[in-house]
């Protein structure tokens, strides 16, 4: 029976929590050289149907370097942009590969791939959620305070797909979360829902992002206008005044505080170019863990 990940809690927690382990095993073993081509002989295709630099490239190298091949696949040079039904794409990439890995719009349109699919699909973003990288957020947050509980995790900003993927964490591994988002840009009532269904965690959303930052071991912001958002920009920059993580802002948290950007960031926008270029800022650590924890989702799904 294959399995897909479109949503952190396609993951149990206990899941979720091996996974991290081996990512940080797959991380000291990439160190020392030594590498694990566990996925031999076997392919990966990538649907890309937005731009990607980070989740593109991570997934293309973990398959390398787990002895595998990517090949991706983007609207104009692919049939699918000139209308082939997502299913009948996925019913053919599954004759070729192993796995299908897709960042899309709609997250219905991954859901239809996926369900099409005879092999694993990998959610690579969609307009609900970005389950890969909180994965690598979770893994970075690990990797600075050691354990991810008795942390107080603050979102600031718009609540898009990085705000539910947090939300989806909170209710599957118990995290205290708190979101600062302007009014018109609160997450979907559903996710907050689902994940307080779950009984763990605790899950506040607030219009005052001074609330959120206080005393918070982990700040994490997004862009205020989304892929696909870009005729927003402008209204969105009005909405969002105010909900920038600035120095004044990041000293609220508590000092042992670190910030998360899921990238590409704005300097000057939603977060300043003061605290992204900080050394409180793990941007760059949290980029490179998308790698680590792609390869370890690849040896679980594909191996
Ligand atoms: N954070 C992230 O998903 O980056 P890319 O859009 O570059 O893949
Ligand atoms: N919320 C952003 C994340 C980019 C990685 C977007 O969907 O464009």
């Amino acid at each position: 029976m294959k399995r897909d990940f479109l949503s952190l809690d396609d993951l149990s927690a206990a899941e979720v929590s091996a996974l991290l382990a081996r990512a940080k095993i797959l991380k000291a073993e990439r160190a020392a050289g030594r590498r694990h081509p566990v996925l031999a002989g076997k392919s990966l295709a990538m649907v890309f149907e937005k731009a990607s630099t980070r989740t593109r490239v991570s997934f293309e190298v973990g398959m390398f370097e787990l002895g595998g091949h990517a090949v991706c696949l983007d609207r104009e040079g692919s049939q699918i942009g000139r209308g082939e039904p997502i299913a009948d794409t996925a019913r053919v990439l599954g004759r070729y590969c192993h796995g299908i890995v897709v960042r899309t719009f709609a997250h219905s349109r991954a859901e239809d791939l996926a369900r099409a699919a005879p092999v694993p699909v990998i959610n690579g973003l969609t307009d609900r959620c970005h389950p890969c990288q909180v994965l690598a957020d979770l893994m970075t947050v690990n990797e600075v305070f050691g354990d991810l509980s008795g942390l107080r995790f603050a979102w600031i900003g718009d609540g898009n797909n990085m705000a539910v993927s947090w939300i989806c964490a909170a209710g599957l591994l118990g995290l205290d979360l708190i979101l600062a988002c302007p009014p018109g840009y609160r997450p979907p009532a559903d996710a907050i829902a689902a994940a307080r269904a779950t009984g763990r965690g605790r899950i506040e959303v607030t219009g005052d992002p001074a609330r959120a930052a206080a005393g918070a071991h982990v700040l994490s912001t997004d862009v205020w206008a989304s892929m696909g958002q870009e005729d927003e920009a402008t209204a969105r920059a009005a909405a969002f005044a105010g909900f920038a993580v600035t120095s004044e802002l990041f000293a609220r948290a508590d000092p042992s505080a670190v910030v998360l950007h899921c990238l590409p960031a704005h300097r000057g926008e939603e977060i300043t170019a003061e605290v992204l270029d900080s050394d409180r800022a793990v941007v760059w650590q949290q980029a490179e863990n998308r790698l680590h924890v792609h390869k370890a989702l690849l040896e679980l799904l594909l191996g």
